[in-house]
């Protein structure tokens, strides 16, 4: 009796080894499932043979990521990509509501459900890094973590490893990849088709440092053929190389590609470190891609201690007549062989055509002032302009010494005089090194002569020599550059710089940047029609562009040489629409005064437009054909709607259901006009206004890249008369 007991607890035994050998690889492999709070996303994290962490992502049962393997490849030190163990797995919650010093909406909450899986490499005495994944109802993110410990202290990248590995043969808007420019036009086609197609962008734009191999930029939108809408990118991109994506054009698989430095290095860490937020936004409407606040999410809140001097900027500049050729130079000289430090200026070196003379830019105060801007951008008043040194020469300009004919006092003294800031101009010619060494005199000088906004630039290549714009030494000094400016109370709109990230939300001083293909190529060859309708899903994910919309007239207006290219690709209402379509906290009326002095009734929409909202509406859009989006004004009850089409005339419908009930409204309309066009008729429009209440939803015809700019106010007895 005995025996057979204890044999029966034999055979339970083996059989429990039995079950659990059979288990254990399914234990080891640790499957971790984590929904959004909504349920509709989900993404499972799994270890693959061999200790190879891997995630997949599902959108409302659909795959969007099929399982992708997460890791890095390092130097000198053993790569974080294979045989790991699950060592913990946290999960947690957030949902809570920020404010946002400036922005598209008032508040903007953080709801997210989260897994941390640590893992461990027990060969390597246990080293462990942590990949924390957040689910938004509108997307995910992931990073990867490195905590202090004894057996990591620092490593250098060779490659991040992650993968994005797509379900099919997306529509995909991308750029080709380049380490050091993001203005090629956007191409339109299939993943299959990217190797091609993007011959088109590279010979209109050239590349600066065009990736040999096939790769694309973030932010990259995609549309499945199921009607999925999915975008990559990333967030919080701090002290890390910025990411491109190798596209294998066969089974559509992404993955990570960073930018090298000098050395061909792709990052060099310290612990404790992370890298920044790899980001996937999902959505079966493509206006909730629009609306996503993930990204700023996965920003760091305020670094700042105060922040009452930021305040959102509207601008004109002594800038378009630069860009219309044979009106002006930013240089005062002609004399193309300038050592700076050496050579000082009289005044009968000056070439005639200096645009940044004090009698010019008073001018500009006179009009922006007239008209109710905040700022005059002035480019071209400082020493350098005249020779960049073929971009060899590390000592380009002085970002304190003025032309002789731009009197510093006295036009700080008379835009005073008027309510008008200067916007001062640091073009860098990429010499990151030496502006960096100039900074704080440039901004103590910008401090002692009233100007509290900076428009940097970067054209050219970069000093350090053999640095990249998006590699990891640059993303830093773009950093720098932004923290030392708050220490002067300084806002920041650069241009050239990486795309950004959302860092405006750490950072709000970073008012916008350009970092994309802005309106200055509306003179060097157009934007696409299309091409306003792609940047909000690509370039704008990250934060504002200082895109410089308001052009009435295109250069083939001035230009001797006419070509059909040198017209502005839109009509001019659309060029008001813009400034709703293309949030930005920074907008420029970029055009010349006397264009708008031609067109009064027209620029009083962009005279009237806000800056700064507390509610938006994403009401229409379709990546590449059209955008409609309505906002209301901070603070006020003002309300402004743009529309937008590509090449295809539309009707757009308009809902003002917004709007609040039992109100009457008088919505002012600016629209194409009946004969309009981009390419023929661009500047024909018509302004009417009609009583609206929330009820109401208008049916607006767009021309061929046209579109409607439209101003709400509530209306009073008078209005309703006066319309009767
Ligand atoms: C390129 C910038 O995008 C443009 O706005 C600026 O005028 C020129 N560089 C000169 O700095
Ligand atoms: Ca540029």
């Amino acid at each position: 009796m005995r025996n057979s007991k204890f044999k029966d607890f034999k055979m339970i035994r083996k059989l429990i080894f039995a079950v659990f050998a059979f288990i254990l690889p399914f234990i080891m492999n640790a499957q971790e499932v984590v929904t959004s709070p909504d349920g509709n996303l989900s993404l499972k994290f799994e270890l693959q043979a061999n200790g190879v962490p891997a995630y997949q992502l599902n959108y409302k049962n659909k795959s969007v990521i099929k399982p992708s393997v997460l890791g890095l490849d390092t130097k000198d030190v053993t790569s974080f990509k294979k045989d790991f163990t699950v060592v913990k797995t946290e999960r947690s919650s957030a949902d809570s509501k920020w404010t946002p010093v400036w922005g598209e909406q008032k508040s903007i909450r953080n709801h997210y459900n989260e897994l941390a899986v640590t893992l461990e490499q027990k060969a390597e005495k246990g080293r462990s890094i942590v990949i924390r994944f957040r689910l938004f109802n509108d997307g995910l993110g992931f990073r990867y973590e490195f905590p202090k410990q004894q057996e990591l202290r620092r490593f250098i990248i060779k490659e991040e490893l992650t993968e994005f590995n797509l379900t099919g043969d997306h529509k995909a808007f991308c750029l080709p990849g380049d380490y050091d420019t993001n203005e090629f036009p956007v191409t339109t086609c299939k993943l299959s088709q990217v190797k091609d197609s993007v011959k088109t962008a590279i010979a209109s734009k050239g590349g600066e440092a065009l990736i040999p191999s096939l790769t694309v930029q973030t932010p990259l939108m995609l549309k499945s053929a199921d009607g999925l809408y999915i975008n990559i990118h990333e967030a919080s991109l701090v002290d890390y190389s910025s990411m491109s994506l190798n596209l294998n054009d066969k089974t559509y698989s992404l993955s990570a590609h960073l930018t090298p430095d000098a050395l061909g290095n792709k990052g060099y860490m310290q612990t404790p470190c992370t890298s920044p937020w790899r980001t996937v936004i999902v959505s079966d409407d493509a206006r909730d891609i629009l609306a996503s606040k993930t990204i700023l999410n996965l920003n760091e809140p305020c670094k700042l201690e105060t922040t009452d001097w930021i305040k959102p900027v509207k601008y004109m500049g002594v800038w378009w007549e630069y860009f219309i050729g044979g009106k002006s130079t930013w240089a005062y000289s002609d004399d193309n062989n300038v050592k700076i430090g050496l050579t000082d200026f009289d005044k009968a070196e000056c070439n005639g055509h200096h645009a940044a003379n004090t009698a010019n830019v008073k001018k500009y105060i006179d009009f922006a002032s007239a008209n109710g801007f905040d700022a005059v951008l002035v480019e071209g008043w400082n020493h350098g302009w005249e020779d960049w040194g073929g971009f060899i020469k590390e000592k380009v300009f002085s970002f304190t010494k003025a032309y002789p004919d731009f009197d510093v006092k006295e036009l700080h003294r008379y835009a005073a005089s008027k309510g008008i800031k200067i916007i001062m101009h640091h073009e860098t010619s990429s010499s990151a090194a030496d502006y960096e060494r100039q900074l704080d005199d440039a901004f103590q000088f910008m401090v002692d002569n009233g100007y509290s906004a900076v428009k940097t630039g970067y054209v050219g290549p970069v000093i350090p020599r053999g640095e990249y714009h998006y590699g990891q030494w640059m993303d830093n000094h773009y950093i720098r550059v932004v923290e030392k400016a708050a220490k002067y109370k300084i806002m920041v709109n650069s241009h050239e710089a990486v795309r950004p990230t959302g860092l405006c939300r750490t950072y709000p001083n970073w008012l916008a940047q350009e970092s994309a293909r802005g309106t200055e190529f509306e003179a060097m060859g157009g934007n696409n029609p299309d091409h306003t309708c792609i940047l909000p899903f690509t370039r704008l994910m990250g934060g504002p562009m200082d895109y410089t919309p308001g052009i009435f007239q295109g250069r083939l207006d001035y230009y001797k040489g006419y070509k059909p290219d040198q017209r502005v690709h839109t009509t001019l209402v659309k060029q008001l629409a813009l400034y709703v379509t293309m949030y930005s906290p920074l907008q420029m009326a970029a055009d010349l005064p006397e264009n708008y002095a031609r067109f009064m009734d027209a620029f009083q929409f962009i005279k009237d437009v806000a800056v700064d909202w507390d509610e938006s509406y994403i009401q229409e859009a379709e990546p590449g054909d059209y955008i409609t989006i309505a906002r209301k004004a901070k603070g006020k009850n003002e309300w402004f709607v743009g529309a937008i089409t590509d090449e295809n005339p539309r009707t757009a419908i308009i809902p003002f259901n917004y709007l609040p009930a039992g109100k009457k409204f008088i919505a002012t309309i600016y629209e194409d006009g009946k004969t309009a066009s981009w390419d023929k008729n661009p500047q024909s429009y018509n302004i009417r206004k009609i009583v609206i209440t929330n009820k109401t939803v208008l049916k607006q015809k767009l021309a061929s890249s046209g579109g409607a700019a439209i101003s709400i106010k509530e209306a009073t007895k008078a209005d309703i008369k006066n319309m009767k």
